[in-house]
């Protein structure tokens, strides 16, 4: 499967970035508690190993959200596949993301998130493609710009293939 797939960032790299974005949040949050939202599937990998370095107490939930399709992207809506389990009234919230495109799904989740009253929604992805944004989205915490090219690796699919590779790649043919 990897011998399609051009290494973009390697495994150490992205390592080595997570631990530099921890060490920032850590600080931003000293002294509270971060309430990590992970979005499903792609966000797993990189939730997790920012997780396992957050020295701040850490509470984690998991939600789905999918794109309607073509025909209704310009409402930028999204479709909730699995809601949180738990309130996030009053807490600080750090949403996890893999990658932000065009913008709209963290857009239209965020004002969704935002309507439930928590005290703060900030916002982490590991990787930004600002070429390709239609919507204006806050990013407080960039692991890597990446030119508008197709990835894929660390929670990142081809069509559900690819998640599993433990560096961020291009598929070549
Ligand atoms: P947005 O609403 O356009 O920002 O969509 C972001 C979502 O599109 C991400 O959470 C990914 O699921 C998917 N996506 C965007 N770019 C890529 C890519 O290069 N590789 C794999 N998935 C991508
Ligand atoms: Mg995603």
């Amino acid at each position: 499967m990897s011998e399609n797939v051009k290494v973009l960032i390697s495994e150490q790299e992205v390592t080595e970035k997570i631990q530099e974005l921890a060490d920032r949040i850590n600080k931003d949050y000293e002294g509270k508690e971060i309430h990590l939202i992970c979005v499903l599937k792609g966000s797993v990998f990189i939730t997790c190993e920012l997780a396992k370095r957050l020295t701040v107490p850490v509470t984690m939930d998991f939600m789905s959200v999918s794109s309607y399709g073509d025909t209704q992207e310009s409402s930028g809506r999204v479709k909730i596949v699995k809601d949180l389990d738990e309130s996030i009234a009053g807490k600080d919230v750090l949403i996890v993301e893999d990658i932000i495109d065009s913008g709209r799904t963290l857009s239209h989740l965020i004002q969704l998130l935002q309507s439930r009253q928590p005290n703060s929604v900030r916002l982490c992805t590991l990787l930004d493609k600002p070429d390709r944004r239609v919507t204006d989205v806050t990013v407080d915490y960039t692991g890597f710009v990446i030119p508008d090219e197709f990835v894929v690796g660390y929670g990142l699919d081809y069509a559900q293939k690819f998640r599993n590779l433990p560096y961020i790649g291009v598929v070549v043919e």
